[in-house]
């Protein structure tokens, strides 16, 4: 396994997104632990998770308490295991996704989050979204003060614009250890918030890094590069993708989702696939 940093620790450089195993077309609680615990056998140390991976209305925190369930039914040390929950989203059960990123709202997310993981700080917590009815400094205000209170460890932000990047940073007081935009040979428009991160120092986690879930089987025939270069080398254009963006930068740290234990196994493998500069400038 390659590590990577986030903050002050180091994980592995791929990580196990669990979004697939709590909301649409989700596996049963059987598949969804062998899936982690997979995730564990191949060296992962870094999950995302968030309150809001969930499906009805009354199960808020159904990803968080499987991931918390699968850490503690596993054999082996899960003490190095960075578990990255988010706060800022809801999903009142109709399919949709809410917003309320007010401080009173997020402070007691974390608490409720703090209880799934069974933990007494979150590792890091990230701001899910940044939420128009509520001033940004508001919600990173929020988040700087469960810093200061110790109930989180480290703290992140997600789907950010670079202003928003610096903001986070400044009123953190320059403690924001990564930033978790979507970023993937569909979606490129992430490319400026990578190149700060890169030159501020702080972890990058692409989300849906594959396309998302719907799209992700698709993507060596959709991107036919990828495609290409992975025939060459003998492994999936998944793997293929994983590995172009580790290359981009020491501070990307790919989150690919899974709800199968060979999905997982196979990303993890990204690490050991070195791409040509040839290769990596006809991908790009
Ligand atoms: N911050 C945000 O706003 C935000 C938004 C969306 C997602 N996220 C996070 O980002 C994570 C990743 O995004 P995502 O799950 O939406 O999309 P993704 O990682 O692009 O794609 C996930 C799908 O890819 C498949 N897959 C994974 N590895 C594979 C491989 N090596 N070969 C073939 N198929 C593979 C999985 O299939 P199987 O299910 O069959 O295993 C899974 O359903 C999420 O799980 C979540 O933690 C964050």
């Amino acid at each position: 396994m390659e590590f990577r940093r986030i903050g002050d620790i180091e994980v592995s450089a791929i990580g196990l997104g669990g979004m697939p195993m709590s909301i649409e077309g989700r596996p049963d609680e059987d598949r969804s632990v062998r899936t982690i615990h997979a995730a564990l056998d191949a060296g992962v140390t870094l999950i995302d998770t968030a309150d809001a991976y969930h499906l009805y209305a009354d199960e808020v925190g159904h990803n968080e308490s499987l991931i918390a369930r699968a850490l503690a039914s596993y054999g082996g040390d899960t003490s190095g295991v960075l578990v990255a929950t988010k706060g800022g989203h809801l999903r009142p059960g109709d399919g949709s996704w809410t917003q309320d990123s007010s401080p009173e709202y997020l402070k007691a997310a974390c608490e409720a989050s703090l209880k799934r993981l069974g933990v007494e700080a979150i590792g890091l917590y990230q701001h899910h979204r940044p939420d128009p009815r509520v001033p940004y400094a508001d919600s990173i205000g929020a988040i700087r003060d469960l810093l200061d209170a110790g109930k989180i460890r480290m703290a992140g932000i997600s789907n950010a614009d670079p202003d928003q990047i610096q903001q986070a940073q400044e009123i953190l007081g320059g403690r924001l250890v990564s930033v978790q935009n979507q970023f993937s040979p569909a979606f490129r428009s992430s490319e400026p918030e990578l190149a700060l991160c890169d030159k501020l120092g702080i972890a990058f986690l692409p989300w849906s890094p594959l396309g998302g879930i719907a799209q992700a089987g698709e993507l060596g025939s959709r991107f036919a590069p990828f495609g290409r270069v992975a025939e060459a080398h003998g492994v999936s254009p998944q793997r293929v993708c994983l590995a172009w963006m580790l290359a981009k930068s020491p501070v990307v740290l790919p989150i690919p989702g899974a709800s199968r234990p060979e999905s997982i196994r196979d990303s993890v493998a990204a690490v050991d696939l070195h791409l040509t500069a040839e290769e990596l400038a006809l991908l790009d």
